[in-house]
């Protein structure tokens, strides 16, 4: 029996400001991945969290005088709440300062000792606070005398001290021989060459505890100290699900997992790192990691230190949730970078959602509750013509359940407002206001086929816009757990007769300026 399991994550965030936009990005992402295969039938398991420990967050609560646990504290509440407004359907959200999550994270460090992966030797080299990562010379450029990643653009620091390192040099082989080995592990395929070639090119033994500084979880019987951020950071993937309990039903039921959903910018840290302790710590490795683009706002990576945020808040209070959903995974290309601009989110509220599926559904409501007596009417013989347009969608679903599977949003959703352009061609085309005076049966009939088409498009949209999915079947009569894949096939769920409500304005139309 296939693997009815999924298993999917975002970033666990820093929260060290404000969520933004590029945040909002991978967690309605993973959402809608999480929301798909939730409705065709798999039990899901969504993540997301905050990643609380490191110097980063040390010298941030540092700045306005406050101890970084409670730094902590009111910060990732606000996260907290990014996932309500975002209507996410996570089951989880972890604090990397959870008891749990502590447990996990001196076990993996254990098991990475007794394996002999772990030694203890001086660190001497470049550091960047603000990425928490660890650069080599040639990954370093200087401008105006201030030494900065060349990859990220963030400022490096020349760090002297005791150090254990995890011995990477040796994974390097075993690491290439298991991307051979899962050729879907990194995606998209653009991004999987750069983590082979950097691979191929050697790999050092990484710095993975700090002495300078004490915000982290202790070294196990050296508490001088503190493990390195981002092997207490990947650690949480695996601490949700009860690790190091791998008897827990939890573990077994969801890892390895499915896929990590993550930015670029993090692609070092989950394709090789996180495999390398995994395989180190005799765990399996994830099944995916997928390295989404950047959000870009005026052509720059959208970020706190550059200020060019576009606050996800208040989009949404202007905008609406689904709008903003819709948006980010119609229009930002997920495999590249993408620049995302207020008029280009007004053009697409109003093209897609206002005057494409929106409209579809309003003009059919409305025509039911004026010309049926708000009653769906029994329809007669399917000509080719209604045939076609059913088929030609419910063909299509093998093919839409591949693209999620690949992660290629853009395509899935491409596919599906074309379904919707093409119900609407079909009503204005057959003219069901005419043929009430000419021909009621071929009217009742064709009312009956696009009322079934405005389902199935409803479905495959919930993903992406789940509250208004969740009205429009409301609207038909229809029950949310009616919300489901293999509903698409089911002719006999919109019954002759049944009640259909007064329509509403789905998506309201945005004046442009
Ligand atoms: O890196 N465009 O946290 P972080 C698209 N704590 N996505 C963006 C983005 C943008 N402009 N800016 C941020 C960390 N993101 C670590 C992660 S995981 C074990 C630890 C998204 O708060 C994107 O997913 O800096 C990116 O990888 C992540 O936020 C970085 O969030
Ligand atoms: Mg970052």
């Amino acid at each position: 029996m296939p693997d009815k399991n999924f298993y999917i994550t975002t970033p666990i965030y820093y929260p060290s400001g404000k969520p933004h936009m590029g945040h909002a990005y991978s967690s309605i992402i993973a959402d809608v991945l999480a929301r798909f295969k939730k409705i065709d039938g798999y039990k899901v398991y969504f993540l997301t969290g905050t990643d609380e420990h490191g110097l980063k967050i040390q010298r941030e609560a540092e700045k306005i005088n406050k101890d970084p646990k409670s730094f902590c504290d009111d910060i990732s509440i606000t996260f907290k709440n990014l996932t309500k407004t975002l209507n996410l359907s996570n089951n989880d959200f972890i604090r990397t300062t959870e008891k749990r999550h502590l447990n996990s994270v001196r076990e993996i460090w254990q098991r990475l000792e007794k394996s002999g992966d772990i030694y203890l030797d001086k660190y001497s080299g470049w550091y960047s606070v603000s990425d928490e990562a660890y650069y080599d010379e040639n990954e370093i450029s200087e401008e105006g005398g201030i030494k900065k990643s060349i990859a990220s653009g963030s400022k490096v620091e020349w760090v002297e001290e005791e150090s254990y390192f995890f011995k990477l040099s040796s994974w390097s082989n075993k690491l290439l021989e298991f991307y051979e080995k899962n050729p879907d592990f990194i995606l998209p395929k653009s991004r999987k060459k750069e983590v082979i070639n950097f691979v191929k090119r050697g790999l050092k033994d990484l710095s993975v505890s700090r002495t300078s500084f004490s915000w982290g979880i202790p070294v196990p019987r050296n508490n001088k100290h503190v493990i390195y951020v981002w092997l207490d950071a990947l650690t949480n993937y695996i601490s949700a699900l009860n690790f190091p309990n791998t008897n827990d039903k939890l573990y077994k039921d969801f890892w390895p997992a499915d896929v990590h959903i993550i930015g670029k910018d993090i692609l070092r840290f989950h394709a090789i790192y996180w495999p390398a302790f995994l395989l180190a710590a005799k765990l399996d490795p994830p099944k995916r990691v997928y390295g989404h683009g950047w959000i870009l706002s005026d052509e720059k990576k959208m970020s706190k230190s550059l200020g060019n945020i576009l606050d996800p808040l208040e989009i949404i209070k202007y905008y609406g949730v689904d709008q903003l959903r819709y948006y980010l995974i119609k229009e930002v290309s997920i495999g590249n970078d993408g620049s995302i601009s207020l008029e280009n989110l007004k053009n697409c509220i109003n093209n897609d959602l206002a005057n494409n599926y929106g409209n579809l559904c309003q003009r059919v409501f409305s025509f039911i509750n004026k010309n049926c007596d708000s009653n769906l009417p029994e329809p007669s013989k399917l000509q080719d013509i209604d045939k076609k347009l059913i088929n030609n969608l419910v063909k299509k679903v093998p093919n839409l359940k591949t693209l999620i599977e690949k992660q290629e949003l853009n395509s899935y959703v491409k596919e599906i407002i074309d379904f919707s352009f093409d119900s609407n061609k079909y009503f204005n085309d057959l003219e069901p206001w005419k043929l009430k005076k000419t021909d009621i049966s071929r009217m009742n009939t064709v009312i009956f086929c696009i009322l079934n088409q405005i389902k199935s498009i409803s479905i495959l949209l919930y993903p992406i816009i789940p509250s208004s999915v969740e009205k429009t079947f409301e609207i038909m009569g229809l029950g949310k757990e009616n919300i489901k894949i293999d509903k698409i096939e089911d002719f006999n769920l919109l019954k002759p007769g049944n009640k259909i409500q007064q329509g509403k304005i789905l998506f309201k139309k945005i004046d442009s300026d």
